[in-house]
């Protein structure tokens, strides 16, 4: 998938699971925090599905007014409501052939959830104020960043259409959690912006590569592209630094005062242990396997240097 930068074994599970969905006509449902990269994925596996030559159709189920979005999907007959003065046809007819993309499908009102369910089930719509039944034959793909298996417990989104839009899910994993695609993309980002702003920035110092794998990047690779589109701009050298991206230095206050090699290393080794933690999301046996130890040896430094809030989660 051309598109989608990431060297990451992370990113490359989730393309190749993308991949083999797009050869099928199954829904699907992209999930993801804000700015993964839920709609580039959407693209790609459109692009890669036998509809390639068909129109990619997408609506934004939260940009649009509720009252709204009915006639927007579904299209109406002339004379339907006040001011439908001709008959249009809504974007899942423009998609025929192609591939709707409904992005936040989370945002759906309850209301229109069952006509939505009436259409993924029969594959043909009625215009609102119409009275025929069009068929369609249209891939759908659905994104969300809520959690909608929450939402059918709160009774805020229909169960029966979860289990027609989520029967292939694809979750997108989290920048903070693919330490090699941060640094691909901050090259791929700085080499576009460079070009566009015929700036001078070139590369980045140390510290700002660590500020940026330390960064939890909560707007994922939309951040990223804000912050590396102000840093080429701010950047007063040909070097980046943390600064121009609007990042903090890992602190230098944080290295450790004592030359003492023991000590060092036990410092080193306490904090590889939450870093392994964290990103092992608190399995122990995945925590031991990156910092390359027995589990056994794991509690046992767990025990010596106190680190009494590392449980094991497993
Ligand atoms: N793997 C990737 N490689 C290159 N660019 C990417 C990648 N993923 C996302 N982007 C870029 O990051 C930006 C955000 O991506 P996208 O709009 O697909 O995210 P999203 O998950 O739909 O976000 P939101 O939930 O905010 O709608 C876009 O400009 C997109 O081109
Ligand atoms: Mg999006």
């Amino acid at each position: 998938m051309s598109r989608i930068v990431g060297n990451s074994e992370a990113i490359q599970k989730v393309v190749r699971r993308a991949e083999k969905i797009a050869n099928t006509d199954i829904s699907t449902l992209l999930l993801g925090e804000s700015g993964t990269g839920k709609e580039v994925f959407a693209r790609s596996i459109h692009e890669h599905s036998p509809r390639r030559d068909k129109p990619f159709v997408a609506i934004n189920c939260a940009s649009i007014p509720e009252n709204l979005l009915e006639s927007e999907l579904f299209g109406y007959e002339k004379g339907a409501f006040t001011g439908a003065n001709k008959t249009t046809v809504g974007k899942i007819e423009t998609a025929q052939g192609g591939t709707l993309f409904l992005d936040e499908i989370g945002d759906m009102p309850i209301g229109l959830q069952a006509k939505m369910l009436r259409f993924l089930q029969e594959r043909v719509i009625e215009r609102v104020g119409g009275r025929n039944e069009i068929p369609v034959d249209i891939r759908v793909i659905c994104a969300t960043h809520r959690d909608l298996q929450s939402m059918v417990a709160q009774e805020t989104f229909r169960e029966d259409l979860y289990y027609r839009v989520g029967e292939m899910p694809i979750i997108i994993p989290p920048l903070r959690d693919r330490d090699q695609d941060i640094i691909l993309l901050a090259r791929t980002f700085l080499n576009i912006y460079r070009e566009e702003f015929k700036a001078k920035a070139k590369s980045f110092s140390e510290s700002a590569v660590n500020a940026m794998l330390a960064h939890k990047w909560p707007g994922n690779i939309r951040e990223m592209q804000n912050k590396l589109k102000s840093a080429v701009i701010m950047a007063e050298g040909t070097v980046i630094q943390p600064d121009d991206l609007g990042l903090i230095p890992v602190d230098a206050q944080d290295e450790p005062e004592t030359l003492n090699l023991r000590e060092v290393r036990e410092i080193a080794e306490s904090r590889a242990i939450r870093r392994a933690y964290q990103k092992a999301e608190k399995n122990m046996s995945r925590t031991a396997e990156l910092l390359g130890v027995t589990r056994p040896t794991l509690y046992s430094l767990i025990d010596k240097y106190h680190m009494e809030d590392i449980k094991s989660s497993d």
